[in-house]
């Protein structure tokens, strides 16, 4: 039965509807977080060791975010996954004699294509600058994510790869929320104005808000 699913055009496209809603869930509750940084070091540091104690005493030390991590990393695993097979099966379906003609793909099929690519790039980085501390600059300090974070946006390159991430987020979240409600069944000709309003304005807050952290430092609102 799963595996029937799973084989169909149908299903596939429900698991990039499904892992890309758990996905968004998440992000707006990070770039809520975020936002704490407005209100100093104490308040965001302090936020940030909440993360790993959710939970106690039940759950030990970081179980919770580990729950988490674990949830998000099968939610972009089905999501490539799902994607890269999906447009597989998109290039042998079109007929041989196109082969040699452009791509028949649309304007939005390529920009979420190149977008999550971009993403997916995005998220390594991000981890291993802000999480590892692997690619940060200074020296990263564990348990205060207000300095980390300050130091990251206290380079070109740093404000360049998180704002071009971004505005790509934006797009993707755009297109992305739209053609779940659509795959999820939830479209209808009175319902798709309301639907394409809730996608434009979720990708705009997303991205305002996330964008919002490097602008504070780069302006010294956040020091
Ligand atoms: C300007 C934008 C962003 C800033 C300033 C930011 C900041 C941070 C910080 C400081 C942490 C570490 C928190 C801690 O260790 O307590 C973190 C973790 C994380 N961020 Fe972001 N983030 C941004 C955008 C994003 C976006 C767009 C995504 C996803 C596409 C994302 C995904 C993650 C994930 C998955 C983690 C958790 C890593 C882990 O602990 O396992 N972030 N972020």
């Amino acid at each position: 039965m799963a595996r029937t699913v799973w084989d169909s055009s149908v299903g596939k496209k429900t698991v990039m509807a499904v892992s890309g809603l758990v996905m968004l869930a998440y992000l707006v509750v990070h770039m809520l977080g975020n936002l704490k940084i407005f209100f100093g070091a104490g308040e965001f540091d302090h936020y940030a060791h909440w993360l790993r104690t959710i939970g106690e005493p039940f759950m030990h030390y970081e179980w919770t975010l580990w729950v988490v991590r674990v949830v998000l990393v099968a939610a972009v695993v089905a999501h490539a996954v799902s994607a890269y097979q999906l447009s597989r099966r998109d290039i042998k379906a079109r007929p041989s004699k196109y082969v040699h003609k452009k791509p028949r793909t649309s304007y939005a099929t390529r920009t979420m294509r190149w977008g999550g690519i971009i993403l997916g790039l995005f998220i390594v980085w991000h981890i291993l600058d802000l999480t590892t501390g692997t690619v940060h600059p200074g020296g990263f300090q564990s348990g205060h994510p207000y300095q980390n974070v300050i130091d990251t946006f206290s380079t070109w390159y740093g404000n360049a790869v998180y704002i071009v991430a971004m505005l790509a987020l934006g797009l993707h979240v755009r297109h992305g929320f739209w053609s779940a409600a659509q795959t999820l069944g939830v479209g209808s000709r009175t319902r798709d104005r309301a639907l394409k309003a809730t996608a434009n304005l979720l990708a705009l807050v997303l991205t305002v808000g996330f964008i919002s952290v490097p602008v504070g430092v780069m302006t010294g609102v956040v020091s």
